[in-house]
Formats: structure tokens, C-alpha cells, sequence
């Protein structure tokens, strides 16, 4: 080490161990400094690394030949008001980690030694904790120009002193009449903060909106689906978007939510937002069955100072089954039949890996990544779907098992692309769907705890017996898939025996990281998929990691936690996923042998009260349940592990302690809402009868695994 760089280390030692020294300089993100991240690889200045959102390091100095010796530096409990699901990347500048847990709770953390410099609690009421799909998670803030910018679960945008913690400004970015929730990391451009929304499983119309970093005032919005035509469209853009819907699309919100993805590219000036999902998901219902309905289901270009469209391109025409393109895209410029183009990448949810051209939007190539069911492939020419007739439930009003289903192909789990080897690391799900049409002519939109998304609650693509949920289970994996883009086929492949499992970091020591949801923290080897170091972590892992470095030394880490759609929604397939119970930001470097307490686990008693209910009743406490309770305790009453397992429960013993949790909303602080404005006391035992039965099929299962 050279004395200057000696000096510079030791510089900057001082300066986090005397934060009040550096007052003006604490977390001073800019424009140059995000565009020319390369030249700081030891920071991780934006969600994605760079605006490209490659999330590949240049730090090298953990590699394959000493990764045996990366060990536990140290880690932090994040003590949000519960234990939910941990999504967030990390942002790190200069010295400090800047990150959020569950219940958009944020952290900032001297990234050398893990002290906690200063935590945010924005308050998140537990009635709003119900408005979110899929459990109350946060992808993680932004940093720029000394603030750091959340957006929290309720909607809210806020400003925080980097130093302090302090706010300096809040906007609210919803109508909280309606069920918005921001579950996104914010990005800021230009000066402008921007951020989208989640709640297409409730009826909300979408939008993505900038902000002035230093004012909170609103620059600009962008509707990604048509409003009510009487009341007059925003722009041109939604006047022509208009016509590619039909009926009365604007009663069921829509959805086109912006709930996770987008990158930016500096040269071409130009914004990528990935649109969600139609809201109802139910085809026939939102449009009639008739029309694109644009945007939905799209990758959009917008200008990032105006909001203005430059160009789209939409994955799934008609979307029918939840097929979002918000997940990951990533900016890389590709030699693609002796051209050099510039393109970007995504792996949505309809099992599709898509190359376009990021300039116009031009499809390049779209190939299957995993199973796809739904359609024979892709137009060579346009990228349209070739879809098969037999996948659209909603139009042929008739149940139908597709592949992917509602989780997707892929998620929101963050990717991963190496220059070095030219591959995209893809968290890729396999997990298939029985998606059955309610009545159209039955349906009507409601506000409050309700899933607007048109699928009979009951379903009946597939029976509901205890050997097809034991097939479901075998058949539902998740997979690591080294996707080469230009070949178009995998280099390499890592089987995961659960479908929910963690996001992607590559660096230039040949690595690759994954958390999974077994309870292990992985490094692989980048070029050959060959499990190089493997740390017990005590709990399913879905976050991504980062890697940084301060006074020369490399970091990596990663925030644990289980939690998210898998979990939340459908338990039962994420049965044997490693559930902790604790929520930690965990840093590992080389030779570091800190060691992670004792795991402490709650027994769980299985003690329900005799079985006596008739049949009609049961299958009532089914109905009721899927309409009223599956999108937190589970579909089939089987926890994914941040609720409580109600089969499980000790209040199952008395009615009165069931009615008053349920009913009367005693749990309420902790995101278990009152249901009076819902149910009858009545309902409430016939649930109570259904989860009795599920109680006594689960001793069963124990009694004959
Ligand atoms: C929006 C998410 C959500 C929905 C929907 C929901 N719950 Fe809950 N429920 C929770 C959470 C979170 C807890 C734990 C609360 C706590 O820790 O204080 C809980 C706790 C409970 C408990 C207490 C369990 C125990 O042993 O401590 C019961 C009983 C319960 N829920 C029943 C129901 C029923 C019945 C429904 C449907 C009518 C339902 N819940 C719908 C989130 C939900």
C-alpha cells in the first residue's frame, strides 16, 4: 500500500468514527458520481450498482481461490415492529450502509464494523399492513445529494437527513382511499426522485411519478393504463392507450402498477419502467376479454426530466394471469450478429428472457427460461406471443393449469449480469397455476381486505386433496439459471428444491452470491455454477447482496429474512423453508469468524379442538377463508412462517378468543385487522370449523409423511 493510499484510508477512518467532521459531505450522491460508478467500485451508490443495473461489482479481492476463508464479520439485528419479509438491497457510501427492513423501517450502519448510526420508523398503521399483497417488505431507499428517500408501505415518499435520520420532507404519492402500497426502492435521476406503486390485486389504476429531490414537489406523472374516459385523459400517451382497452376497465382500476423496476440510461437520456399486471387479472372482466390493454404487462421509455413516452414493449397482450413485466431489467450493450446493440434485459414473470433494443424498443430475441405452458413461443419477427387457446380461463370461461402462475418464471428478485462471462444469473421459479374464472356477471369490485383479480376464490383446477398438494409441493422448484443471452440457452444450472429463494450478485473475483430460501448464503463460481463457500444463515434468505469496500478491505452482505408473495400467499409449497425469526443485515469478509447466537425456536403445540362440523359447513370455512384470509395466513392455512400458523394457534380452542382476534381486532397494531366490517359472528365459527379440519388434516399428514 502506498503511503497516500494509506493516508486516504486512515482519512476516511476519521471521518466515520467522527461523523460530525464531514457535515456537508454525507451521503453526497450525485449525477456523475451514479453515471461514473466504476471509478468507486467500493461504494454501491444506486439500487442497481450503476444506472444499468448489472449488479456486478469490480471488487476482486474475494475470489475463488480464498473464498473458503470469507467468514462473519459482524451483523445487526433490524428490529422493525415484527419479523416480516427483508427485501432491500443496501445502498453504501462511503462508509455507511443505508438499508430498510420490514415495515419500510430504515437503517443506517457504519459498514466496517456494524454499529448503527441512526434508525427511521415511519409508523406504518396496521390497517395498512392489510393493503399490500404480499407481506409488508421494502426493496430499500435511495441516497442522493445528502438525503435518503423512502418510499413507505402506506404510500408515503419521504426525505431523511443522511446523517441523522431526520426527516426533511414527506409527500404523500396515493389516495389512501384506495389499496396502494409501495413495496419499490425509489431511483432519483437527474434531481428528480421517482417512484412507482403496488395494488393491482385490489383495483388500483397505475403510475409512476418523479419528485424534486430537494422540494418533494411533484415534476410529473405517468399513467401506465387508461382512467374513466369521461373524466377526460392526461396526455396523448393515454388517449392512445385507451383504445387498446374495452368495457368498463376503469371499475376494476386497471392495475399497470410500477411496483419494483427501472434503469436509466444517461446517454440515450432515457427511463425504463417495468408495468405490472392487469387489475381484475381476470381478462374478461377487466377489458371484455378484447384488446392489448396497454401498457400493461410492458417495459416502457420515458424521458426522466418530463415523464414523456418515447417508446413500449409489451411482453403479454391481454394479460390473463398476473404476468408482470417489473421484474429486474438490466442495460448491456451486446454483439448480437456482428452488432454492437444496446440493449436491455428482463426475465418476466410469462417465463420469456427478453433482448430488445433499448433505443427503440425493438425486439431482438425472447426464448422459454424455464417452463412455459401458455404459449408455443414467440413471434421471430415482433416478439408477440404464439398463445395457446386452452390458456385463456377468462375468455373460455374454464379452468385451466398454466405455467408459470402468479409468482412468474421469475419474480422481483433482482438478477445478475457478469461481463466476464457474459452470462445473466436468473432466480428462476417453477411453479405452476390452477387459475378458475369467477362469474363475470356475479363479480363486483370491493374495497377493503379483498383480492379484486376475478378467480373464483375456491378454484377448482385442481382438486384439493392431500396427494395433489403433496404432487404440488414435489413439482414446485426454483432454479440459479446461467442465462447466456446471445446464445440463448443456459450455460448452467443449479436446481433449489424451493421456488422462493434469493437475488443475484456477480463480481469480478468470479463470483456469484445467492441467499436461498433453505437458510444457506451461497458463493458459486461465476463461469461453472460450482458451490464454492456455503454459510448457514438460520433463515431463508430473498434479498440480494452487495459487496463494497472500506480501507481496502472487500465486504459482501446481504440482508436475512424470509417473507414476500411465497410465503405470504401460497405457505404450503415453502413448507421446509428455513423460517427465523429474526430480521438481520449480515457482512462477511475474508477471514472474519464472528459467529451468528443460537437459534432460537418456538415450539409449536398442534392441539385442536375435536373435529364435529359438518361437511357443508367446512367447505363454507373454505370459501370464507380463500375470500378472507388466504393472502396472509396462506391458501390452504398453511404458513408460510411470518403469520401465525392458525392450525397452529391456541385460540382455536375458544370461540370467544377467535371471535375477538378476528372479529373485533385486538391484534390489529401488528397488521391482523379487524374483520366486523366484513363478517358476522356466524362466519367467523364457520372459519374457526374450517381451520379446526385443517388442523386435524395437518396431524394426519405428520402421522403418515
Ligand atoms: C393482512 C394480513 C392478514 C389477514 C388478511 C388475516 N390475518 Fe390473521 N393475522 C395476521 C397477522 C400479521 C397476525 C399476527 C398478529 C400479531 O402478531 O400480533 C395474525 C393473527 C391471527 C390470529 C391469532 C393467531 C395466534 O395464535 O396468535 C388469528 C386467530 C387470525 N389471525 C385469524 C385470521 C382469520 C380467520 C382471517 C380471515 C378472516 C385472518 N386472520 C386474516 C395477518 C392477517
Amino acid at each position: 500500500m502506498s503511503r497516500q493510499s494509506r493516508y486516504l484510508g486512515l482519512a476516511a477512518l476519521v471521518m466515520v468514527l467522527l461523523p460530525s467532521a464531514e457535515a456537508a459531505v454525507a451521503a453526497d450522491v450525485t449525477a456523475q458520481r451514479i453515471v461514473a460508478a466504476d471509478k468507486e467500485p467500493g461504494n454501491w451508490l444506486s439500487h442497481g450498482r450503476t444506472y444499468s443495473e448489472q449488479r456486478f461489482s469490480p471488487l476482486a479481492k474475494i475470489n475463488p481461490a480464498n473464498v473458503e476463508q470469507l467468514g462473519l464479520a459482524w451483523w445487526l439485528d433490524i428490529k422493525s415492529r415484527t419479523t416480516r419479509g427483508v427485501e432491500a438491497t443496501p445502498i453504501v457510501v462511503d462508509g455507511i450502509i443505508y438499508t430498510t427492513g420490514a415495515w419500510s423501517h430504515v437503517l443506517a450502519i457504519e459498514a466496517k464494523t456494524g454499529k448503527m448510526l441512526w434508525e427511521f420508523d415511519p409508523q406504518i398503521s396496521g390497517e395498512h399492513a392489510a393493503k399490500g399483497c404480499c407481506d409488508v417488505v421494502n426493496r430499500g431507499v435511495a441516497v442522493w445529494g445528502g438525503k435518503v428517500f423512502l418510499g413507505a408501505f402506506d404510500g408515503r415518499l419521504i426525505a431523511l437527513d443522511a446523517k441523522s435520520g431526520a426527516k426533511i420532507w414527506e409527500t404523500l404519492t396515493v389516495d389512501q382511499s384506495q389499496d396502494y402500497t409501495i413495496t419499490g426502492a425509489p431511483r432519483v435521476v437527474k434531481g428528480k426522485v421517482l417512484i412507482g406503486n403496488g395494488g393491482a390485486e385490489f383495483g388500483v389504476r397505475g403510475y409512476v411519478s418523479a419528485y424534486d429531490a430537494d422540494t418533494g414537489k411533484m415534476a410529473w406523472r405517468f399513467y401506465t393504463v387508461p382512467g374513466n374516459p369521461k373524466d377526460g385523459f392526461e396526455s396523448k400517451t393515454v388517449e392512445m392507450i385507451a383504445k387498446t382497452w374495452s368495457g368498463e376497465w376503469w371499475k376494476y382500476g386497471g392495475g399497470g402498477t410500477v411496483w419494483d423496476s427501472m434503469a436509466y440510461d444517461p446517454d440515450l437520456d432515457l427511463l425504463y419502467v417495468g408495468v405490472g399486471n392487469g387489475s381484475t387479472w381476470n381478462y374478461k372482466i377487466r377489458s371484455d376479454g378484447k384488446g392489448d390493454n396497454l401498457f400493461l404487462s410492458s417495459i416502457v421509455a420515458v424521458r426522466p426530466d418530463t415523464g414523456e413516452y418515447v417508446w413500449h414493449f409489451q411482453t403479454t397482450p391481454g394479460e390473463d394471469w398476473d404476468y408482470t413485466a417489473t421484474q429486474h431489467m438490466i442495460l448491456v450493450d451486446l454483439m448480437i450478429d456482428g452488432r454492437l446493440r444496446k440493449c436491455i434485459l428482463q426475465a418476466p414473470k410469462n417465463g420469456f428472457f427478453y433482448v430488445l433494443d433499448r433505443e427503440t424498443g425493438a425486439f431482438i430475441s425472447g426464448t422459454a427460461y424455464g417452463t412455459v405452458t401458455w404459449a408455443e413461443g414467440l413471434d421471430p419477427k415482433t416478439g408477440r406471443p404464439i398463445e395457446k387457446a386452452e390458456a385463456r380461463w377468462s375468455t373460455l370461461n374454464k379452468p385451466a393449469l398454466v405455467l408459470p402462475g402468479p409468482l412468474g418464471a421469475h419474480n422481483w428478485q433482482p438478477m445478475s449480469y457478469s461481463p466476464q462471462t457474459g452470462y445473466v444469473y436468473i432466480p428462476a421459479i417453477e411453479a405452476g397455476f390452477g387459475y378458475t374464472p369467477v362469474d363475470p356477471k356475479t363479480f363486483e369490485r370491493r374495497l377493503g381486505i379483498f383480492w379484486n383479480i376475478g378467480l373464483d376464490p375456491v378454484g377448482s383446477a385442481i382438486p384439493d386433496d392431500e396427494a395433489t398438494r403433496k404432487a404440488i409441493r414435489a413439482s414446485t422448484k426454483g432454479r440459479l439459471v446461467a442465462w447466456d443471452p446471445i446464445a440463448r440457452k443456459p450455460a448452467w444450472t443449479i436446481e433449489h428444491p424451493l421456488p422462493w429463494n434469493g437475488g443475484l450478485l456477480s463480481t469480478a473475483g468470479g463470483l456469484l452470491f445467492q441467499g436461498n430460501g433453505q437458510g444457506r448464503f451461497v458463493a458459486y463460481e461465476a463461469a461453472t455454477g460450482k458451490t464454492l463457500w456455503d454459510f448457514p444463515t438460520q433463515t431463508g434468505i430473498v434479498a440480494a447482496p452487495v459487496t463494497y469496500e472500506v480501507d481496502g478491505e472487500q465486504y459482501v452482505t446481504v440482508n436475512a429474512g424470509w417473507g414476500g408473495a411465497a410465503p405470504t400467499v401460497v405457505g404450503e409449497i415453502v413448507l421446509d423453508a428455513a423460517k427465523g425469526t429474526f430480521n438481520r443485515v449480515l457482512t462477511f469478509k475474508l477471514g472474519a469468524k464472528a459467529e451468528l447466537p443460537p437459534l432460537k425456536t418456538a415450539a409449536r403445540v398442534l392441539d385442536p379442538p375435536p373435529a364435529t362440523a359438518p361437511a357443508e359447513k367446512i367447505a363454507e370455512g373454505k370459501r370464507l377463508y380463500q375470500t378472507y384470509c388466504m393472502m396472509c395466513h396462506g391458501d390452504t392455512a398453511v404458513s408460510g412462517g411470518m403469520v401465525p400458523d392458525l392450525r397452529y394457534s391456541a385460540t382455536l380452542a375458544s370461540a370467544d378468543a377467535w371471535k375477538s382476534i378476528v372479529l373485533d381486532g385486538t391484534m390489529v397494531k401488528n397488521g391482523m385487522i379487524a374483520f366486523a366490517r366484513h363478517l358476522k359472528a356466524d362466519d367467523v365459527e364457520t372459519l374457526r370449523a374450517y381451520i379446526v379440519q385443517r388442523a386435524h388434516d395437518e396431524k394426519k399428514r405428520l402421522a403418515n409423511p
